[in-house]
This record gives C-alpha cells, sequence and structure tokens, in this order.
C-alpha cells in the first residue's frame, strides 16, 4: 500500500444542485423499482432505509466526498483516486453470495434476499494501517445474522471471504501488471465473525454503497486495520484452518491475520501510535489524533484475545 497522500475532491464531484436534484429523482424511481442503474458511465446510489443501530459514535463523521474518492481497491488500479474513477463499468447488480463450506444449510443468498436482511446504521472509526482514518456511517447487518441461516458446524473454527473475478469490468484485474493475486481473499476467527460489531456493509450514507467502496455488499470489521473489510464480496466459506489472507500472502512480515488496530506494535514503515483523520483541518491537515487500543473498541474486543501476544499475533 503506497504512502499517505491527501485526498482531493474531483471537479466532477461538484455537481449543481438541480441536476444533482433531478438525478436524486431519477435514481428514487429507480431504486423503487429495484433496479441498478449506471449515468454517463457513473454508478448510481440509491436510498437505502435502514433504523439506528448500537455502538454510538459521537464524532464528526467524514465527508462523503473522501470516504468515496480516497479508497484502497486494487481491482480498479493502487491509486487512491484509481477505485472511483475506474469502476464506473462494474455491474453490482444482479449479485449473489455464496455461504457453503462446514454448514448444514448452504445457501446461495440473491442480492434482493440480502437487502430484506434488517438493515441498521453502524457509524464506525475506520483506521488503515498506512496510518489516515476515517468515521464512517455505514448501513448493514450482522454477518452473524446470514451465519445463523446456514447452520454452522462446530467444526467451523474459521470464516473465509473472497471477492468477485471480473477483469472486464476491473480494470486492475487484467492487463499486463498484477498489484496482487486474484481474487482478493480475507478470513476472520469464528468468534471475531460472531462478535455483534461485525457487519456485512451495503450501503454508506444513506445509500446504496458505491461501486468503489465495494459495492454490493463489503465486510466491516472496525476494530482492525481496513485491509481486513474486504470488498465486492461472493463467497463466505467456513472452514476449519486459518484460511489465507491476500496482503499476509504478499508480505507475511508486514501483515498478519488478526491485524488488530494496535498503537503499541508499528508497522515495519509506519507508525501505528497516532492517525490522521481524514477530512478534518480540511483535506491537507496535517493533525494528528493518538490512535487507541482496538481502533476505540477495546472494551467490546479485547477479552477475544485474552492471553493472546498482541506482538506475535499481529
Ligand atoms: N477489498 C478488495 N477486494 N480489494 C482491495 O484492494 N483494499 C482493502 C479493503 N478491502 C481492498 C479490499 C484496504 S487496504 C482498505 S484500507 C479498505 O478496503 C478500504 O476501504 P474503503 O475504500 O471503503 O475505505
Amino acid at each position: 500500500m503506497p504512502a499517505y497522500r491527501p485526498p482531493q475532491i474531483a471537479a466532477s464531484e461538484i455537481t449543481p444542485k438541480t441536476i444533482y436534484m433531478s438525478r436524486r429523482n431519477f435514481i428514487g424511481a429507480a431504486a423503487a423499482a429495484g433496479i441498478g442503474l449506471t449515468f454517463g458511465g457513473e454508478a448510481l446510489a440509491a436510498p437505502l432505509t435502514a433504523q439506528p443501530g448500537p455502538y454510538k459514535l459521537n464524532e464528526k463523521l467524514t465527508p462523503k466526498e473522501a470516504i468515496t474518492t480516497y479508497n484502497n481497491f486494487y481491482e480498479f488500479g493502487v491509486g487512491k483516486e484509481d477505485p472511483s474513477q475506474n469502476s464506473g463499468a462494474f455491474k453490482p447488480t444482479p449479485w449473489s453470495v455464496k455461504v457453503e463450506g462446514l454448514v448444514g444449510k448452504p445457501k446461495e443468498f440473491g442480492l434482493d434476499e440480502i437487502m430484506k436482511m434488517k438493515l441498521e446504521e453502524r457509524t464506525y472509526r475506520m483506521r488503515c494501517v498506512e496510518g489516515w482514518s476515517m468515521v464512517i456511517p455505514w448501513i448493514g447487518f450482522p454477518l452473524s445474522a446470514i451465519l445463523d441461516k446456514v447452520d454452522p458446524l462446530g467444526s467451523a473454527k474459521y470464516v473465509a471471504f473472497e471477492t468477485v473475478v471480473r477483469p472486464e469490468e476491473m480494470p486492475g484485474q487484467g492487463g499486463l501488471f498484477q498489484a496482487l493475486p486474484w481474487p482478493y481473499v480475507e478470513g476472520l476467527r469464528m468468534d471475531e465473525a460472531r462478535h455483534p460489531l461485525t457487519i456485512l456493509a451495503v450501503g454508506l450514507y444513506g445509500e446504496t454503497l458505491p461501486n468503489q467502496n465495494g459495492a454490493p455488499i463489503r465486510l466491516v470489521v472496525p476494530w482492525k486495520y481496513g485491509f481486513k473489510g474486504i470488498k465486492s464480496i461472493v463467497k463466505i466459506k467456513l472452514v476449519e484452518e486459518q484460511p489465507q489472507t491476500t496482503w499476509k500472502n504478499s508480505n507475511a512480515r508486514e501483515y498478519g491475520f488478526y491485524s488488530n488496530v494496535n498503537p503499541a506494535v508499528d508497522h515495519p514503515r509506519w507508525s501505528q501510535a497516532t492517525e490522521q483523520r481524514i477530512g478534518e483541518g480540511g483535506f491537507f491537515g496535517t493533525k494528528r489524533v493518538d490512535t487507541l487500543p482496538f481502533n476505540g473498541y477495546a472494551d467490546e474486543v479485547a477479552s477475544l484475545y485474552a492471553g493472546m501476544d498482541l506482538k506475535a499475533n499481529y
């Protein structure tokens, strides 16, 4: 992951209000009809309603422009603005997610069924290993809610996740230069996967997920570094052994399986003691705030790691 560079708002983001409003009506009608849309190559978000969820945060939200233009999604390129600029041709509908492996009732969930889950607003602090952070108002549901539907077996100790492979829609997966091996894969221990903070997100800021943020469904684990939050998921598999994870596979010295936010354990290239909250003090602000153990969620999750050496299990 390249070093920190502050985001900029593209001129195209600044849309006159009249155009914005008519677009919104158009999007609303499309959402009511249950269809996904693209508009001039740009994927359009549909409004999503959700009830307030637990874990209230009294912190300033990161502006939507920053959340949607400063991304890591290497399937669309390695630059921070590549995902927002190169994901217009990606089709997040139709979609389905297979949930399989060590389960009593394996099942393929269609997107319409997924969108009928009990959706909640979950505003979380998000910390990237590169040293920046955001406060994002996600919409989603606990991962445990979907796991419950497939009857996990007692032998299932971990959950493995897989991103879609579509080189024809994801320019970073085609061509000669491959930044990572595909598919992008991630994993959680079963207790982490079942923790009530762990969600599958389908929206942010009251709308369906933009392509660059992992449409139509991605993982969010707020006490871990951002790379655990695998995007555009097509497969969830319950397994017995610790699963492969993309960043650990590509550089095990720098990236571990656990990846819990830990200000006491530095990454070989980046200090984890402090962070730059994107969008605070202006996009180019340099003010840094202290990083908290487990990203501020220690009361909820520290007990999952009781007795573990978190320096060795980074
Ligand atoms: N998922 C896939 N499939 N491909 C990726 O390159 N990048 C990860 C994670 N999920 C990535 C991914 C990293 S490094 C981060 S920091 C977060 O997505 C960024 O999520 P955001 O762009 O929504 O903030």
